[in-house]
C-alpha cells in the first residue's frame, strides 16, 4: 500500500502504551512444569497470596448449579450478589460496584474520575502494581511517595496530603499494604481521611481486609458520605482469584458513576453465584484466616532465628530480603515452589512469599537454607 512503510502500527498507537511494562503475575503452576519437566501436582505455589485452603465448598457447590445456566447473559445489575453484600456490610445496594476482580474498580476509578494529561494520582514506592500502571495507560502522572525510612516500610500519610495539589484525584492507600505486609494505624487512617481535601477521593484497597486484627472501621466513612472508595475481593480470603470478582463500597453518588462506567456484563454469572454463597461461609474464611495466621507467625519466628531481614506482616504474605532476589526465586522453582521476585516492584533484593497451607510452610521452610545458601 501507498506509503504503508512510512507509519508503522506502533506511531498509530497510544503512545503511553509504548513503554508501558505489562503486570508480571505470579507464575503459573503449569508454566514450570512445562519448563522443568516437573510433575504439576509436585508443585506449590505461593505466589500470588492465594487461598491455600481452595474455594469454599458451599462456592464450588452453588457454581455447579450455575454452569447449567451459562447459556443467559448474566444478570448485568448483579441483583443478588449486590443485594448479598449490602445486607453483610448494613448499607444499601446502590453502595455496592461489582468488579471483573478489584482490578477493574482501578480501572473504572480512572473512567469516572480522571482526564488523560490533566489529573494526577498518588501512590507509594511500593504498592499494588496495577495504579501506576493504569494511569500510564490512561496518560496521567502517578506521584509516588517514599514509604521506605531508616530501614523500615511505613505508608507515611502525611507525606502523601502533601503531594495534593489542584490536579489530584485520586488517593490510592492499600491498607494491608501489597507487597510489604505493612498497616496504617486506625487514628493514621482517621486523621488522613478527616484532612483529605474536598477534590481528592481516597481510595482504600483493602484486597487484605479479612487479615487484619483491629481492623478500622472504614464502612462508616462510606455510611458518612465521604469522598472515599473500599475495594474488597473475593480473591483472597475467599479462595475465588479464578472467578475474577470484587467489589467496590462507596457512597451512592459514587457508585453510581462507576456504575456508567462499567461493562454491561463485567461480572460473570458464575463469579456472581460464586461469591454470594462464598460470602456466606463463614466457617471456610475462619479457617482460612486461623491457618494463615499460624502459617505467618511461624515464618517470621523462623526468619527472626535464621537472622533475615523480614517486614512483620499482617496479611497473608510476607516480604523478605533474600539479597538476590532473581536467583533465589529461580532456585525455589528448581525445586518446585514458586515465590514471588520483587524485582518488578522495584526490590532486587525482595522475595514476596504467601502464606500456605501448613504442609507448604514446613516445605518452603525446609528449603530455605539451601537456597539462600545457593
Ligand atoms: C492490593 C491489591 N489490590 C487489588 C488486587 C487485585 O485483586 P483482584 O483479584 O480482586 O483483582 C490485588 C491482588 O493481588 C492486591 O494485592
Amino acid at each position: 500500500m501507498l506509503g504503508s512503510s512510512m507509519i508503522s502500527i506502533r506511531d498509530l498507537a497510544n503512545q503511553d502504551l509504548l513503554d508501558l511494562v505489562p503486570y508480571e503475575p505470579g507464575k503459573p503452576i503449569d508454566d514450570v512444569a512445562r519448563e522443568l519437566g516437573l510433575d504439576p501436582s509436585s508443585i506449590i505455589k505461593i505466589a500470588s497470596n492465594e487461598n491455600p485452603l481452595g474455594p469454599s465448598p458451599l462456592a464450588v457447590a452453588a457454581m455447579r448449579d450455575a454452569l447449567s445456566k451459562c447459556h443467559y447473559y448474566p444478570d448485568g445489575g448483579g441483583f443478588h450478589l449486590r443485594n448479598g453484600i449490602a445486607a453483610h456490610f448494613g448499607v444499601e445496594k446502590a453502595n455496592i460496584i461489582l468488579g471483573n476482580g478489584s482490578n477493574e474498580i482501578i480501572e473504572l476509578l480512572y473512567h469516572a474520575f480522571t482526564r488523560p494529561g490533566v489529573h494526577e494520582v498518588i501512590t507509594t514506592t511500593h504498592s499494588f502494581a496495577v495504579y501506576e500502571l493504569m494511569a500510564q495507560l490512561f496518560g496521567l502522572r502517578c506521584v509516588k511517595v517514599e514509604d521506605y525510612k531508616d530501614g523500615k516500610f511505613h505508608t507515611d500519610l502525611k507525606a502523601m496530603l502533601k503531594e495534593v495539589k489542584p490536579q489530584t484525584r485520586l488517593i490510592f492507600l492499600t491498607n494491608p499494604n501489597n507487597p510489604t505486609g505493612t498497616r496504617v494505624t486506625n487514628e493514621e487512617l482517621d486523621e488522613f481521611i478527616q484532612n483529605l481535601p474536598p477534590h481528592v477521593i481516597a481510595v482504600l484497597d483493602e484486597a487484605y481486609y479479612e487479615f487484619l486484627d483491629n481492623p478500622p472501621d472504614t464502612l462508616r466513612y462510606v455510611k458518612e458520605g465521604r469522598k472515599v472508595i473500599l475495594m474488597r475481593t473475593f480473591s483472597k480470603i475467599q479462595g475465588l482469584a479464578g472467578l475474577r470478582i470484587g467489589y467496590g463500597l462507596a457512597p451512592a453518588e459514587l457508585a453510581d458513576l462507576l456504575q456508567r462506567a462499567r461493562q454491561p456484563f463485567n461480572a460473570n454469572l458464575i463469579a456472581q453465584v460464586g461469591a454470594l454463597a462464598g460470602l456466606q461461609d463463614a466457617e471456610h474464611q475462619q479457617r482460612t484466616r486461623q491457618i494463615t495466621d499460624e502459617g505467618r507467625a511461624k515464618m517470621e519466628s523462623a526468619f527472626q532465628k535464621m537472622g533475615l531481614d523480614y517486614t512483620p506482616s499482617h496479611a497473608n504474605f510476607v516480604l523478605i530480603n533474600v539479597g538476590d532476589a532473581a536467583r533465589v526465586f529461580q532456585a525455589f522453582m528448581k525445586k518446585g515452589i514458586i515465590v514471588r521476585s520483587m524485582v518488578s516492584y522495584r526490590l532486587p533484593q525482595h522475595i514476596r512469599v504467601s502464606v500456605g497451607t501448613p504442609q507448604q510452610v514446613d516445605r518452603f521452610l525446609a528449603e530455605l537454607p539451601s537456597v539462600l545458601k545457593g
